[in-house]
């Protein structure tokens, strides 16, 4: 098969929801279409405590949450879909965030009960910021969920997109009958108890056969809806789709199986294959023959009986295959990839080619960071998105102070990985931390503990904002000196300066009108 029909197949996306909306039970229906499990229900279950198969750490286990992103790869309808998991915790990390600059597209999953909820619509905004195309299924329709045109209209003014319907419920709740789909007008019957559904042509939303199969009330209030769907609303339009202006929506529930393939039948149809990547020289095109790619997660110790570091690549141009060379392009060095894998999650599987859109797991011997580039020779950097700025600080403490290289080891490494920033404080020799969800707190305590020996003490400084302050070596000077006590460098020796209150920044910046205050960090680590 040629590399352009290959690359075509490939759709790359996450799904991104709050937690409890359904997302584990929905990428449950997913393998199971794509036949990477037998059995529905084989994923895990909550009550029973087995986990989830992209639990990978111990700490998820304990919780049975998922705090790492991972990825999982399965065929459908003659396309390859990459799912990079996003964290599914209410605290979450830049890895979640960074999880989004891997991907062509993304899945909005609402429940319906609870409509627009907060992690959506932070992870929302990073989609908004790289025109991610978006589509939306509306879960847990066979409960008393909130009006389907007020879920609308919250999708539209709170995560600011124009919504596309390409099916609406008949019914919901106990009352559930089903969706109809606008475009083929075609009605989708839903069954709770034997699970069975039926596929039936109507000749219009006005068949008189969806009053006798629904009942006049539903139908009704199905026509009203379905008048404002297609008479006020704009119809579908590929291009705002692909431009993230514009996104289908459809409704389903995840746990009975009602909706999930309808959904992924138009992700496979309407989703982009991999699409073009900017680099600091040129926008890079999938279909270029050179293979290209850039580390968007690493992740140290997958294997606890083995210290591993895994980097996750997404392939941006080409293909390659096993023990190519390739150019790690900020060392200049060449380096050959020998064990590249996918993921079935702890099922590591060695592959022997991969494509633009792929994502797959490199050993990492020290060697990669967050944003390193690789290439088949031409040397460029992929470029992505800025740090974002932590929300929690603490003050680390070491327990046992013969482990003082283990700490700063540990420390350095789960910096690395993205999860946790490291800062130096000028006024003290204790390490700081910044995290954008505090439970990386815990993940970070846990983690040191279990896979460095180092025990740790963490101290949270109560902080209003953090600030990066730009300008003139002299005036940052002036500034750390008066500012001394809440002053701190990041990883790559920036000043930042944390604000215990707005008053204080508020005085800083009115004094000092030469500095520029920055709530993002003027590295960006793509
Ligand atoms: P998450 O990964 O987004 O956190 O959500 P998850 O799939 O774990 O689903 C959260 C809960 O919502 C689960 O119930 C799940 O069964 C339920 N759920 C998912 N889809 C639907 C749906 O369409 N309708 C209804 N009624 N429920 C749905 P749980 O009680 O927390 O766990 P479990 O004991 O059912 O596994």
């Amino acid at each position: 098969m040629s590399l352009d029909s290959e690359i075509s197949k490939r759709r790359t996306f996450a799904i991104v929801s709050h937690p409890d909306a359904g997302k584990t039970t929905l990428t449950e229906k997913f393998l199971w279409y794509g036949k990477v499990i037998r059995e529905a229900g084989h994923v895990r279950a909550k009550a029973n405590r087995s986990y989830t198969v992209s639990d990978w750490m111990k700490i998820e286990q304990q919780r049975g949450i998922s705090v790492s992103s991972s990825v999982l790869n399965f065929p459908f309808e003659g396309c390859y879909f990459n799912l990079v998991d996003t964290p599914g915790h209410q605290d979450f990390c830049e890895d979640t965030y960074r999880a989004l600059t891997a991907v062509d597209a993304a899945l909005v999953l609402i429940d319906s009960v609870n409509g627009v909820e907060r992690q959506t619509i932070k992870l929302m905004d990073v989609c908004r910021m790289r025109k991610t195309p978006i589509i939306t299924f509306i879960n847990k329709m066979d409960l008393d969920g909130r009006d389907v045109l007020e879920l609308l209209d919250e999708i539209e003014s709170v995560l600011q997109i124009q919504t596309s319907p390409f099916t609406l419920p008949i019914g919901y709740g106990k009352a559930f009958k089903g969706v109809y789909c606008i475009a083929d007008n075609t009605f989708h019957t839903f069954n709770k108890e034997d699970g069975k559904q039926e596929i039936l042509q109507m000749s219009s939303a006005d068949d008189p056969k969806l009053i006798e199969l629904c009942g006049e009330e539903y139908v009704k209030e199905f026509k009203n809806r379905y008048d404002v769907a297609t008479q006020a609303m704009e119809p579908f339009d590929r291009e705002k789709y692909l431009a993230g202006k514009q996104c289908p929506i459809f409704f389903g529930s995840a746990v009975n199986n009602f909706g999930v393939r309808q959904l992924l039948n138009t992700f496979a149809d309407i989703a982009p294959p991999p699409v073009p990547r900017e680099s600091n020289i040129r926008l890079i095109e999938p279909t270029e023959s050179k293979f290209s790619a850039f580390v968007f997660k690493i992740q140290a110790n997958m294997d606890p009986k083995h210290r591993d570091r895994t980097a996750f690549l997404r392939i941006c141009s080409g293909s390659f295959e096993r023990g190519n060379k390739v150019l790690h392009c900020r060392t200049g060095r060449e380096i050959r990839l020998a064990a590249p894998t996918s993921f079935l999650a702890q099922d590591k599987e060695v592959i022997d080619k991969a494509y633009a859109g792929d994502i797959v797991g490199i050993n990492d011997p020290g060697l990669f960071n967050i944003g390193d580039t690789l290439t088949e020779g031409e040397k460029f950097k992929f470029s992505g998105i800025p740090d974002f700025a932590p929300e929690f600080f603490a003050r680390v403490t070491l327990l046992n102070p013969l482990k003082s290289k283990q700490l700063s080891k540990g420390l350095a490494q789960l910096s690395e990985e993205g999860a946790t920033q490291l800062f130096s404080a000028l006024s003290s020799a204790l390490p700081v931390i910044g995290v954008v969800g505090e439970l990386q707190f815990d993940v970070l305590k846990h983690r040191l503990e279990a896979e460095y020996g180092a025990e740790v003490q963490l101290d949270k400084i109560p902080v209003f904002g953090i600030r990066w302050i730009l300008g003139e070596q002299k005036s940052q000077e002036t500034f750390s000196k008066e500012y001394r006590g809440d002053c701190m460098h990041d990883k790559n020796g920036n000043l930042v300066c944390l604000f215990p209150n707005e008053y204080r920044l508020n005085l800083a910046v009115k004094n000092y009108a030469d500095l520029e205050f920055n709530n993002l960090s003027p590295a960006s680590p793509l």
